[in-house]
């Protein structure tokens, strides 16, 4: 009888602790970061030249950056051996849910013609589009840009992918900021590093980065596209920054595309 109260208030002792730590946990650094991975949302208007690459079902795929009014640079891995009619460029559309803004079809895909996989460089494309869009674009960097390639530098990544490694899409454009990372940095973090033909950008202690479905969008310093999103190990962990298309190295064979 004692023995069965005892059991009684014991269990109830525990779930109360349970509900008190399971259904309301306190909100630490060691969250589930909701947002790109440690963003918060933003909006096409702001950044008017951040696109998405769609399927011809719309479903998302990729991200790019509208560079003139028919020309988007994007990642070679997101469309080497894609066909240009199977492939949607989407501009001025927050939600990926709702219809707003534009739905051009692509006409043309060139890739970089030495590109093989991200991991070895060279991972830049430009789509054409059917139809010019009336939107700001985003200046590509040259190769006198070295500054804005300095380590610290607090870039802006942004995207619609997903929000932790692995994990799922965003349904809305997400944006954070990352400092650039020293060439030494990224090569201790990869071997496959070039600092020819990429850039890292990342904490230290990892949190904050672009992950699947980011590739091809922009990375953003001084008002210039200087990456796009490329490859990393997992995505946001401590040590292992996001890798990115260094754009100042590839801006003539770019240039001549567009
Ligand atoms: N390869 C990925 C994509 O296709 C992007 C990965 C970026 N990874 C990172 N850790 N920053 O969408």
């Amino acid at each position: 009888m004692a023995k069965t109260l005892h059991r009684l208030i014991v269990s109830a002792l525990v779930s109360a602790l349970a509900s008190i730590f399971f259904i309301a946990p306190p909100a630490t650094a060691d969250d589930v970061s909701p947002m790109i991975v440690g963003g918060t949302r933003a909006s096409t208007s702001t950044y008017p030249w951040a696109v998405y690459l769609a399927s011809t079902s719309g479903s998302q795929f990729c991200g790019g950056t509208l560079v003139k009014a028919n020309k988007v640079v994007t990642a070679a891995h997101c469309v080497s051996g894609r066909s240009a009619s199977s492939t949607r460029v989407v501009h001025g559309r927050d939600d990926k849910q709702s219809t707003a803004g534009t739905v051009a079809s692509v006409t043309r895909i060139w890739v970089h013609p030495s590109y093989r996989t991200a991991t070895s460089g060279y991972d830049v494309a430009v789509l054409t589009l059917d139809r010019n869009i009336s939107s700001a674009t985003l200046p590509l960097a040259t190769p006198s840009d070295t500054a804005l390639y300095a380590a610290g530098n607090s870039a802006l990544i942004l995207g619609w992918g997903t929000t932790s490694s692995g994990g799922s899409a965003s349904r809305y454009l997400l944006k954070a900021n990352v400092p650039l990372t020293s060439d030494s940095t990224c090569k201790t973090a990869y071997s496959q590093y070039s600092n020819t033909s990429m850039v890292c950008a990342g904490f230290p202690q990892g949190g904050v980065d672009t992950c699947q479905g980011d590739s091809g969008g922009p990375l953003v310093y001084g008002g210039k596209l200087i990456g796009a999103t490329s490859w990393g190990r997992g995505c946001a962990g401590a040590g292992y920054p996001g890798v990115y298309a260094r754009i100042a190295s590839y801006n003539a064979v770019i240039t001549a595309q567009l």
